[in-house]
């Protein structure tokens, strides 16, 4: 199933436990823009290049969309469909004031240089900047962009519409960007575990952990819960998995790994082939890297007690039912990997005031909407006696059907 039909599946399900209307699921599953554009640039040998970008905009009842917008070659657009409205739940789920978009263009950033993409991203950025805004859309890296991709985003709008730095988030700082948001996600995973945790009795420091993905998001996650004494017994990135019973020392992989040592010769660990990472005995199971990795194949040997999706999308529904039915308790990813937009959120309200927050006050807020928005979950599942990934849907689907309702929609 893909990530358009499995999420399209979710929002159904959701709708029917909460009894919305049927023409009002009906209105909340279309999304309120599509975009699709032409981008043709001259590339550093003087040829022209042509590449489609698309910029989905889901939903606008809380607020203006946000969502990331991504470079890759297999940008689909339904799969950017999809994202769209997972982030419309995310963002209601997070309680920012926000809907939902994503965006992307079909090319290979490694295969163009730097003034390439320069050019690929303003001529998208003159293509759509009428439809984005600081309280329109507002887009952040994805897949394949970075800080450096949102600066010419910043750039080229403020040539249109005067200095709009909120137009943009994921920013460099010295451009507006937030302190802490580039460890915002894997920080958000660390807090939504620890309330997890939390509710079974449970600790980070008494517990085990495996990691899939050792990129952003896995990086941070691995390195928080190490300085917070949980052990991360085994991890695995594209270039191999090792593991260490007794705890991998985080920093030094961190320290391998920047140098750019691969995972296979990293001394303090015993390599293991990667097919056995996500089966692997422990605690609890983080994949931070693909989405579709926990399938029908593999589901019924997982071993781990909790399932945190710290990346989109990691399981499919199959594997879904098959880990419900073994009692493995499974951690949403639109609230688990919710960090990210959370500080997103932090930063354009930063943007809009002119203020700049301290790391500290970043983190603290942080930690009060991850723990916020587990305690609604949490009441969600009581309420419709469901599991967390019906919890997180309610939660985030009633929000924005309340505020659609509340709008008058029909007129
Ligand atoms: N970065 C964010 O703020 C953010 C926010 C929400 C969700 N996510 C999701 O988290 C996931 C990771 O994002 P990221 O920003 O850390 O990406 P990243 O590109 O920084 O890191 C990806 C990691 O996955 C590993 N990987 C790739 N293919 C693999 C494979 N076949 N087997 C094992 N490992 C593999 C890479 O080696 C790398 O370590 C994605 O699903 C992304 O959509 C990221």
């Amino acid at each position: 199933m893909n990530a358009l039909a499995a999420t399209s599946r979710n929002f159904r399900q959701a709708a029917r436990l909460l009894g919305l209307d049927s023409k009002l699921e009906k209105s909340l599953l279309i999304p309120f823009r599509e975009i699709k554009v032409e981008c043709t640039i001259p590339k550093d040998d003087g040829t022209l290049a042509s590449f489609v970008g698309f910029r989905v905009q889901h939903d606008n009842a809380r607020g203006p969309m946000k969502g990331g917008i991504r470079y890759h070659p297999e940008v689909d657009p339904d799969e950017v469909n999809a994202l769209a409205q997972l982030m419309t739940w995310k963002t209601a789920v997070a309680a920012v004031p926000y809907g939902g978009a994503k965006g992307g263009i079909g090319c290979s950033p490694d295969e163009l240089s730097r003034s390439e993409l320069e050019r690929l991203t303003r001529v998208f950025t003159q293509k759509i900047h009428d439809l984005i805004g600081t309280h329109t859309d507002i887009p952040a890296p994805d897949m394949g962009t970075n800080a450096q991709t949102m600066a010419w985003i910043f750039d080229e709008y403020s040539k249109f519409h005067g200095h709009s730095p909120a137009v943009v988030t994921g920013k460099p700082i010295d451009l507006g960007g937030s302190l802490g948001r580039d460890a915002a996600t894997g920080r958000g995973v660390l807090y939504a575990t620890e309330a997890l945790l939390a509710e079974y009795g449970k600790s980070i420091s008494g517990s085990t952990f495996v990691i899939q993905g050792f990129g952003n998001v896995g990086s941070w996650a691995a390195q928080l819960i190490h300085e917070k004494g949980g052990k991360v017994i085994a991890l695995g990135d594209v270039t191999g998995s090792i593991r260490n019973k007794a705890g991998l020392d985080i920093p030094a992989l961190m320290k391998h790994r920047n140098e750019g040592g691969h995972m296979k010769n990293f001394h303090g660990g015993e390599v293991i082939d990667s097919s056995e990472l996500l089966v692997h005995e422990c605690d609890v199971l983080i994949p931070c890297a693909l989405g579709g990795v926990l399938n029908r194949e593999n589901a019924p040997d997982v071993k781990a007690k909790f399932v945190i999706e710290a990346a989109n999308h990691p399981t499919d529904p199959e594997a879904d039912e098959i880990l419900t039915k073994k009692g493995v308790i499974v951690l949403p990813d639109i609230y688990a990997n919710s960090g990210g937009v959370v500080v997103s959120y932090f930063e354009w309200v930063q943007n809009i005031q002119g203020f700049m927050w301290d790391e500290e006050k970043v983190n603290m807020e942080l930690h009060k909407y991850m723990n916020s928005a587990f305690q609604h979950l949490k009441a969600m599942c009581k309420l419709h006696d469901c599991n967390l990934r019906m919890g997180a849907f309610t939660l985030g689907v009633n929000r924005v059907a309340r505020a659609t309702l509340l709008r008058g929609w029909e007129a």
